[in-house]
């Protein structure tokens, strides 16, 4: 009998070893992982980079308090802040705290400027910014928030897309719009150009922060370090996890000047966020994303992953309805509950995950090679040829 709480179900394999795309499991198996952490893993298993910079540090000095001026730290927020639209940044430790973070960063934004009643934040029907309350009541999913009341006050909703209904929810109180670049557990949705530009035109016009969460689609996955890049829009608070750690607990919230002034001293604050070892592996991290013709090359592999799978889904139009997504966040959407087919894939030794809306979330690493790809496609092909749902 396990001692760990049941509030996961877990998948009966374990792992003594992981190499890049590949992992093996405890009883001598092989498998193309396609799950990597679910987008965490940025640069594959054990990559020997981050191995180094991570021993290095080790020998060094792993964690002082934020009492204290930590120059990895330093070096991660210049490095992330001359890349991109934010002039500072507050480390953390997971996606949940920095969307949260973001959220408190929004509220405080308008307190410090006199409108302290401008608190109320908008997000997405059914999305996802993980599974602190607040983050929870944000994600306006009953699944999630069922059974942890009373409801946190101050979120409201709107559908996927529907910029219409947006509208009518913004009220004089509306502090900021929360959504997802992309969607991952919601059904790996990526928004179009146009809505993005569309909503930054409304939040302008109503003085309202845009929070874009890219917890999951951010850091290089999309094919760009971040997703809103394609739109060509510029957020005013972006949270993000995952990819910056490579494996590593990190989170940060990245901010403009202008919000970024409202966090005083004593204002927000974490024990762990921002020690010397995370801050050591992000940069490493760092270093390989922004190495000339990375996100370059994301974007290629990505778009052959998509247009081959898509030549999948046109000789089997009757199982996959859709493949969708941005770069390396893709979803291979089924007519029918996908569970079964990704317990396939498994059989045949690629791991993959689920999302919602029936979707098999597919999540390379951002430096898998074709060789790899071609095996995945090779597998998710005999398992489509001898499907039966
Ligand atoms: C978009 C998004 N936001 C927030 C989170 C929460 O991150 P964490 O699980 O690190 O708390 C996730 C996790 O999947 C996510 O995908």
């Amino acid at each position: 009998m396990s001692a760990l709480a049941k509030n996961y179900k877990r998948r009966k394999i374990a792992f003594t070893k992981g190499v890049g795309s590949f992992l093996y499991s405890t009883n001598g198996k092989k498998y193309l992982d396609f799950v990597q952490g679910i987008a965490v893993n940025s640069l594959g298993h054990a990559n020997p980079y981050l191995v180094k910079a991570i021993n290095k540090q080790s020998k060094k000095v792993w964690h002082v308090s934020n009492a204290f001026l930590i120059p990895e730290g330093e070096r991660l927020a210049s490095r992330l802040a001359k890349r991109t639209f934010a002039s500072s940044i507050i480390f953390q430790n997971s996606g949940a705290e920095a969307t949260e973070t973001a959220i408190k960063v929004a509220k405080r934004y308008f307190y410090s400027i006199g409108k302290p009643k401008k608190n109320k934040i908008i997000c997405i029907k059914n999305s996802f910014h993980g599974r602190t309350i607040a983050a929870i009541n944000a994600s306006g999913s009953k699944k999630m928030t069922e059974g942890f009341g009373p409801k946190v006050p101050g979120f409201d909703h709107f559908e996927f897309g529907d910029l219409k209904s947006l509208k009518k929810k913004i009220t004089t109180n509306t502090a900021a719009v929360l959504i997802e670049t992309s969607l991952g557990e919601g059904g790996v949705k990526a928004h179009s150009k146009i809505f993005l530009k569309n909503l930054r035109k409304i939040c302008n016009k109503k003085n309202i922060l845009l929070i874009l969460d890219e917890v999951q689609c951010g850091i290089g996955r999309s094919g760009k370090f971040f997703a809103f890049e394609y739109a060509k829009i510029k957020p005013d608070i972006v949270p993000i996890a995952k990819g910056i750690g490579g494996g590593f607990p990190i989170g940060a919230v990245l901010m403009t000047k202008k919000v970024a002034s409202a966090m005083n001293p004593g204002t927000h604050g974490s024990t762990f966020g921002g020690n010397p070892l995370a801050m050591s592996v992000g940069n490493a991290v760092l270093d390989i994303i922004f190495k000339k013709g990375f996100l370059l090359n994301v974007q290629k592999i990505s778009s052959y992953f998509n247009s081959e799978l898509n030549k999948i889904k046109n000789n089997y139009p009757k199982l996959i309805k859709e493949i969708r997504g941005t770069g390396l966040l893709i979803g291979l959407q089924l007519f029918n509950e996908q569970s079964k087919f990704i317990k396939k894939l498994e059989d045949n030794k690629l791991l993959t995950i689920r999302a919602a809306e029936n979707v098999i979330r597919i999540l390379p690493p951002l430096n898998v090679k074709k060789s790899e790809i071609d095996l995945a496609l090779k597998i998710i092909k005999k398992v489509c040829k001898e499907y039966r749902a």
